[in-house]
């Protein structure tokens, strides 16, 4: 069967650091047989959650946009690639606005107990997280991490790898850093493979 690659650019920046480790990363999943795909969530249209807390009772967002599009869409790939550069610490407000609305999966999950995944289910779907800095800290990466974990939890994936690249300031943009591209294309490549031995076994 073939897998299936979701790639979410959490970048308003369109073509930037972030969005191009991120098509690397799609190329190397495309060049092992997958089928990709890019979401670009500056084009799309959602609002970020009201907190009303409806989908603790009913397991459903009453907002109706995008955002639940999105999330369904996701969820049906096998590998999601997660993008995002580092803006203030964390997460862009594009993606952070994005996991918050997947709180009516949370719910289901957690609340109500109508989604349940099991343990290979989990396996078989690999997330990975890709980002950029601009400052040279080993830890500018850290606060964003835990949202990342967040999503990945909520909707069901192992939280594979990270594909991160800080000091973009110093290297002038992704196409001066000596090894993030090429390491992109080489996960990309790998996941994919894991993934379909996955399915073989
Ligand atoms: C609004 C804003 C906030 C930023 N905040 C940080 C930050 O806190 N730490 C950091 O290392 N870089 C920060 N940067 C730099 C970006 O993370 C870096 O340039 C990144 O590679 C941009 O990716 P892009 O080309 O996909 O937009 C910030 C950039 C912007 C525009």
């Amino acid at each position: 069967m073939t897998v299936k690659v979701i790639g979410i650019s959490g970048s308003p920046h369109r073509h930037g650091n972030t969005e191009t480790l991120l098509d690397n990363f799609l190329s190397g999943a495309s060049h092992s047989g997958a089928e990709v795909d890019k979401i670009i969530l500056r084009s799309m249209d959602y609002t970020p959650c009201r907190g009303c807390n409806a989908c603790h009772k009913t397991g459903e967002c009453i907002v109706q946009d995008d955002a639940e599009v999105i999330i369904e869409r996701v969820m049906s790939c096998d590998c999601l690639a997660v993008a995002s550069p580092i803006y203030s610490m964390g997460i862009t407000a594009e993606l952070k606005g994005l996991i918050d609305r997947a709180q009516y999966i949370w719910a289901q999950k957690f609340i109500l107990k109508t989604l349940i995944y099991s343990d290979p289910l989990i396996r078989r779907h690999k997330g990975v997280f890709i980002s950029t800095a601009g400052l040279p800290w080993e830890h500018v990466f850290d606060a964003a991490f835990p949202a990342i974990t967040a999503f990945f939890n909520t909707i069901g994936f192992e939280y594979y790898d990270n594909i991160i690249a800080n000091d973009m300031d110093t290297h002038k943009g992704i196409r001066g850093h000596p090894t993030a591209l090429a390491e992109a294309f080489e996960k990309g490549e790998n996941v994919v493979r894991v993934i379909g031995s996955l399915e073989k076994s």
